[in-house]
């Protein structure tokens, strides 16, 4: 049975370079979450002490900081399209990668906002760094407890997509041999 390629229609035609703002933002994005997420992994079972503060406070400015560029990711995507494909793929590929970016878009957007409602609705307010964007409040506990349940569990799920982009992007490299890998290093 031989694997059915989809022709894809002028639009979608591979491409070999991606522009400058793409590359950046992929990886100032790709930084500052991963940073931010395994500072939060790490904090959470540490006891509660100096080093635990400060880290909260790191984690939630960094948490902020995610969000600013990943909302600059997306009006710049909005901008200049999907990205194109760097050789053919088969529908089911093509539907996979949309889904796995799809949901990686989203992760960049709703775990910042679900910890700054978190700590909002937590009645703590909101800082970046020594800057105080949202001023300590009432407590919302039915508020904080949804973000706070979608903040500490939607981490297995981004465990899990962040696996699905890098096994992508490896079989791209090794086994497809296309350039998808060195397009988003700029090498092309
Ligand atoms: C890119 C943005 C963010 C990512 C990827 C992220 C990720 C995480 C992760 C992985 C944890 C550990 C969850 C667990 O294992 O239970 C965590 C905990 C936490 N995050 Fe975030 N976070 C982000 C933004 C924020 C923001 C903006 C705030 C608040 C302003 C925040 C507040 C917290 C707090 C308070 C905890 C500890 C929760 C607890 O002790 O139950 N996070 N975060």
């Amino acid at each position: 049975m031989s694997l059915e390629l989809t022709q894809n229609p002028p639009a979608e035609h591979p491409i070999s370079s991606l522009s400058k703002p793409t590359i950046l933002l992929h990886w100032a994005v790709a930084v500052s979450f991963l940073f931010t997420f395994f500072v939060g992994v790490y904090l959470v079972d540490l006891p509660r002490g100096p080093e635990k503060f400060e880290l909260i406070g790191l984690h939630k400015s960094m948490g902020v900081l995610v969000l600013v560029v990943a909302l600059l990711r997306i009006v710049w995507r909005l901008k200049e399209g999907k990205l194109k494909p760097a050789s053919t793929l088969s529908a089911l590929q093509q539907k996979a990668a949309s889904a796995v970016h799809g949901l990686l878009l989203l992760a960049t957007i709703a775990m910042p906002i679900s910890g700054a409602v978190m700590s909002v609705a937590g009645g703590r307010g909101l800082d970046f760094f020594s800057v105080n964007l949202i001023a300590k409040g009432d407590k919302m506990e039915g508020l904080q407890s949804v973000a706070h349940s979608l903040h500490v569990n939607a981490p297995y799920l981004i465990y899990a997509i962040l696996a699905l982009h890098l096994l992508a992007v490896l079989k791209h490299h090794l086994i497809d041999k296309d350039n998808t890998l060195t397009r988003m290093l700029g090498k092309d």
